[in-house]
Order: structure tokens, then sequence, then C-alpha cells
């Protein structure tokens, strides 16, 4: 009989793409993934360490299956993925948590198959760590999610170290993938009927800054825009210090690139992006979020803010929020700032109370929420292309998609257009989705 496991990812875009491989490494080795974790006989956590909550989510799963080891102790528990990349913490979670079988980490998950094998020959805990990779790991199998949207790697790690963040500790310096191996790879997709792919780095616009030459993300985009088959290129994550007028120039030139740019901010005070080491002031911000939405037709911007990053004043607070109403974000993902082990501003002794940071993030919202409820209600009328994705979840006889400018839709229609690039015009908006009818 076939040994089973059940993976649970947490975090990142990133992470989910590491998942797809090492399920797919799995797979190859005859495992059979299942939904039932405590009838398992390996059960993986692909671990985050972006923020403390991340990282409670791991302790709470730890705890409930303290109680399957005991009732099945060949159950194979295994973490992986940012967490145990932090020594101080890997040393704590083995220590509270004996009965972990396995550890990995974003550096040696291609290692899993003879991992594996080891732990059933020794029948002793491994622990398969290396904190800085030069290496970048290639063709692994992968069991892609989607069938008509993936993920491609075309860089990892991080050289920025913004002062609130962990994952250049977690992953290491900027390794940028080979130009060929990206090609072949989206080729491959694009001829297995792949309609749209997504980028991924944590900062894609240093892409090549890393190689001997001079070929650049834009350089990439163009290229890629060639590969036929496929429909949308869509990237992520975009530095604001690193985007240019090249970036721009091939958005506008490249059919396929989505009209979409995620570009996480952080904070409206050039004095709060100064201490968070993000290279650019709020005034670079601004000119470019101008120039791009003047060059490019129906340009829309999603971003990331922290809210309470140490020593930020209510005025560093109100200028973000003038920010928000200058820009007129299409979308953001809002974080209360979070202590991080190793990182500099975790160290800072002007740290916000929580009661200040709590009421700072309600008011972000606050101002936010209308302003992408409004933004959608202007598509009220007008038609979308939308790449169909799934069945929605609340409403069986309706789809779910995302437009080119990456808004979500809800529709009626059949799941066999699941994949499909399909019309939709809009008739309602709320604040994160808008409804519409098939045409
Ligand atoms: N606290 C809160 N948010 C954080 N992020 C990164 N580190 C922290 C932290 N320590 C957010 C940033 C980043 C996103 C992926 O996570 O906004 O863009
Ligand atoms: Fe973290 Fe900054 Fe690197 Fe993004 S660019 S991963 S926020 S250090």
């Amino acid at each position: 009989m076939s040994k089973t496991y059940y993976i649970e990812t947490f975090g990142c875009q990133m992470n989910e793409y590491d998942s797809e491989k090492i399920c797919g490494l799995l797979n190859t080795e005859g495992y059979v993934e299942i939904s039932q974790r405590d009838q398992a006989d390996l059960i993986i956590f692909n671990t985050c360490l972006i923020r403390e909550n991340a990282e409670n989510k791991l302790y709470g799963k730890l705890g409930e299956v303290k109680k399957v080891k005991r009732l099945n102790p060949n159950t194979i528990i295994a973490v992986c993925g940012c967490i145990p990349q932090n020594q101080e913490i890997r040393e704590k979670i083995l220590t509270k948590y004996p009965f972990i079988d396995l550890v990995f980490g974003t550096n040696t998950y291609d290692q899993l198959p003879e991992l594996l094998y080891d732990i059933t020959q020794s029948q002793k805990k491994i622990i398969a760590i290396e904190e800085n990779s030069d290496d970048l790991i290639e063709a692994i199998p992968k069991v892609r999610k989607f069938h008509h949207k993936g993920f491609v790697n075309i860089m990892y790690g991080c050289n920025n170290f913004c002062a609130y963040c962990v994952v250049p500790y977690t992953r290491g310096r900027e390794r940028s993938r080979n130009r060929q191996d990206i090609i072949d790879e989206v080729t491959e997709l694009a001829n297995s009927g792949y309609k749209e792919i997504t980028l991924l780095g944590q900062n894609v616009n240093s892409y090549g800054n890393d190689l001997q030459g001079s070929y650049f993300f834009p350089d990439l985009l163009r290229e890629l825009n060639e590969i036929s088959g496929l429909e949308r290129i869509r990237y992520m994550t975009s530095h604001p210090k690193d985007v240019n007028d090249d970036f721009i120039a091939a958005i506008k030139d490249c059919n396929k690139v989505c009209n979409h740019i995620h570009l996480p901010v952080q904070s409206g005070s050039s004095k709060v992006l100064k201490e968070m080491n993000r290279k650019y002031t709020k005034e670079d911000y601004l000119a470019f979020v101008e120039k791009a939405k003047r060059e490019i037709p129906n340009l829309s911007f999603s971003t990331d803010f922290i809210v309470g990053f140490p020593g930020e004043t209510e005025e560093d607070f109100e200028e973000t929020l003038a920010l928000v109403r200058q820009v007129r974000f299409d979308a953001a993902f809002t974080f209360i700032y979070s202590v991080r082990p190793g990182t500099s501003a975790g160290k800072r002794e002007d740290q916000i109370p929580d009661t200040i940071k709590h009421e700072r993030f309600d008011r972000l919202l606050k101002t936010l929420y209308p302003i992408f409820e409004s933004n959608n209600k202007a598509c009220i009328g007008h038609d979308y292309t939308v790449l169909v994705d799934d069945v929605s979840k609340n409403k069986p006889d309706y789809l779910t998609g995302r437009t080119e400018c990456h808004r979500l839709v809800h529709f009626k229609g059949d799941a066999s257009l699941i994949g499909q690039v399909v019309k939709v015009h809009i008739t309602k908006a709320r604040t994160w989705y808008m409804e519409g009818n098939l045409i």
C-alpha cells in the first residue's frame, strides 16, 4: 500500500510554490496526498516566520498533532520552510515539541526523498538546514494546484534587509534563475495549456542584478510576452526602489503583461521609510505611481502597509492616510508591525503600544475600504475579460475569476468554464469583489 502524506502551508506564494514542489517530490516517491491529517503517514507543516501570528499558528498545530503521534508513533511529523531557518526558534521548537521527526529548510527541501529514507532506516530525528545557500534548486517535479495558472520562480532570496523583515535571514541572498530555465519552464506551461503565470521573487525588479550581463526584469517580461499560448503574465513582488521607466515601457508594450502592479509602500512617511531602510521616499513612490498611471491605460495598484513601526508618530501615520487618499489603491494587504527575531527594528526601544497600533490599523482600514469600493463601483456597466479560476465557495452555481487588473469577479456560469478567459459585464461592486453577467 502507498504511503500517505498531509501538507499544510502557511505564508506567502513562495511557500505555496515550495509546497507544490514538495508534493511533486513525494508523489515521485510513491506517496499519495490525503486531506485527513490524522490518518497520514507523514504530516508536513510548511511554515512562515513573517509575523508573530504566523509563528503562533505552527505552535497551535504542533499542539494538535502531539496526540496523533502518541496514538501512532510511526507517523512522521515534519516542519519545514521559514521557521526552522532561525536557529534560536528551531532549537526552541525541538525542545518544546520533541516528537518532531524531521526538520528541513528553504534550501534543503530537494533532499526530502533521501531524508525520509534516512529516517525510516535510522529511526532518528533528522535536521537538515542550510543557513545560506548559493545553490538554485532546479528541475523539481511540481504538483500544480491549478491547470490554467501557475507560479514560476525567477529569483530566490532578498538583499534588502528592511529593518522589520526576517526574509533575508530565512531565504538568504538574492539569486536570479538562469534566463533560459525560466523561458523553458514558462514555454512548457504554455504548451500544456496554462494561460497565466505569476513570476515569483521577493524583489522581482532586481532580477538579473546578480548575473553577469545586462539582462534585467523588463527584458524578461518582453521575452516571455512572445511565448504563444500564454495570455497573462503577472509578477510579485516589486520593490519601489527598483522600478523604473524601462519597467513601465515593458508593461505598456507587452500585451500579456497585466495592467496591475503590486507595489508595497509600507508607510507614507519618508522618515519612517528611511528607518525601515526602504531606500525610497514618499515623493519617489508618488512620482512613480503618477507616471505609471499616465503611461499605462487602466493600471491598477495594490500595496502592503505596516502600521505601528517603532517610532511611528501620529503625524507619520497621518501621512500614510494622506498617501492612501492620493494614490487611491485598488487593494491592499494591511499588517500590524510585529517584532521579528534578529531584525534591527525588533531591537528598538520605541515600540508602539498595542492599543495605538490597533487604533491606527482600524483607521487605515476605514480609509482604504471606501476607496476600494468606489474603484470597483467605477467598473459597473463595463465589460472585462476574466480568467475563470474556480466555482464560488459560497454559491455553487457561481464562478469566480479575476480581471486583468486583478479585480475579483463572481458571476453565474458552468464549471466547464474553469480555466477559460470569458467576458463579464459588471453589474454590482463591493469592497473586495464585483459581480456581473457572462456575455
Ligand atoms: N511586521 C508586520 N508586517 C510585516 N511584513 C514584513 N515583515 C513584517 C513585520 N515584521 C509585511 C510587509 C511585507 C509583507 C509581505 O509582510 O508589509 O510587504
Ligand atoms: Fe522583506 Fe524588504 Fe526583502 Fe521584501 S524587500 S522580503 S520586505 S527585506
